[in-house]
């Protein structure tokens, strides 16, 4: 079994690098055959130009950096730790723009049965997080991996987490992640998705709410939010899911767009733009 933590920062013996090292000694010891850190910063990536060059059958993204290399290393992957730092209640940029090459991920990546996955994000402080996990989640999902678990660490300077309870949590949850058994999600009452672990929902009205990562829909109660196993096994990022979105929506783009072309021509010609 192969572990692998990617790290999102580019600070070098910041936390999150820190964090990495330390996540594939634990690995080890709960377990995995061997591990590596891969550290985006050395990877070079553009932003997707939203070219639709990379959907359709073996087609691939015409970019010429570092997507395809990177991907290569996370399919050899049987368990993938992403380790992020906040920024600004959310994920880094560089990381954003991985996510942004969702498409061309997904067309790479949808042949292979992909191991469980889990994220650390990296604060300075309680309550200026509420976006990094959700996120970093997507990011999990986009490559193909159940989530098995995700954290919060606090630590601002380079280092500082080690001095904080929280890095408690990370031998925790490598353990979590190498011995992760990927079963049907039970009917159940938590604060979070359990799908991807979002503690932000929308209302959907009354007591329902629905998460909008996954759009798994749930029923406020006393205890916690109610989760139906129903909903649970079919959100939106599960193979059968995706598949129709891709089918339904992504591979009619370009058709959907040459039957307007012409009235988006006349309507421009019209506005003077
Ligand atoms: C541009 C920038 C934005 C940040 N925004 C947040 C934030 O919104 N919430 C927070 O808790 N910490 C924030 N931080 C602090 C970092 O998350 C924190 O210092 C973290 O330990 C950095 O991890 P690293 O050492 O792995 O780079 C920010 C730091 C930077 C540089």
């Amino acid at each position: 079994m192969h572990f692998l933590a990617i790290v999102a920062s580019e600070r070098r013996n910041g936390n999150s690098d820190i964090i990495g090292r330390l996540s594939v000694r634990y690995a080890l010891k709960s377990g995995v055959d061997s591990g590596e850190v891969a550290h985006l910063k050395n990877f070079r990536l553009e932003q997707c130009r939203g070219c639709l060059q990379c959907i359709g059958e073996n087609k691939k993204c015409g970019i010429d950096d570092d997507l395809y290399r990177l991907l290569d290393i996370i399919k050899e992957a049987d368990r993938l730790l992403i380790i992020a730092p906040v920024y600004v209640l959310g994920i880094p940029g560089k990381l954003k723009m991985l996510l942004d090459r969702y498409l061309a991920i997904a067309g790479y990546m949808k042949t292979q049965v992909a191991g469980p996955g889990a994220s650390i994000g990296v604060a300075a402080l309680p309550d200026w997080h509420q976006f990094q996990i959700p996120f970093t989640n997507l990011m999990l999902l986009a490559v193909g991996r159940r989530i098995a678990g995700s954290t919060v660490l606090y630590g601002a300077g380079p280092g500082e987490v080690l001095l904080n309870g929280s890095i408690a949590g990370l031998s925790v949850l490598v353990d979590k992640l190498v011995h992760f058994k990927d079963e049907p999600f039970d009917s159940t009452v938590a604060q979070k998705c359990p799908v991807d672990h979002s503690s932000v929902f929308e209302r959907i009205g009354g007591d329902r709410f629905r998460c909008p990562i996954c759009l798994t829909p749930a029923r406020l109660t006393d205890r916690g939010y109610y989760f139906d196993a129903s909903d649970l096994n079919r959100h939106r990022w599960t193979g059968k899911s995706l598949q129709e979105h891709f089918e339904n929506w992504v591979l009619q783009t370009r058709p959907r767009f040459k039957s307007m072309l012409k009235d988006i021509v006349r309507k421009k010609k019209e506005m003077g733009i």
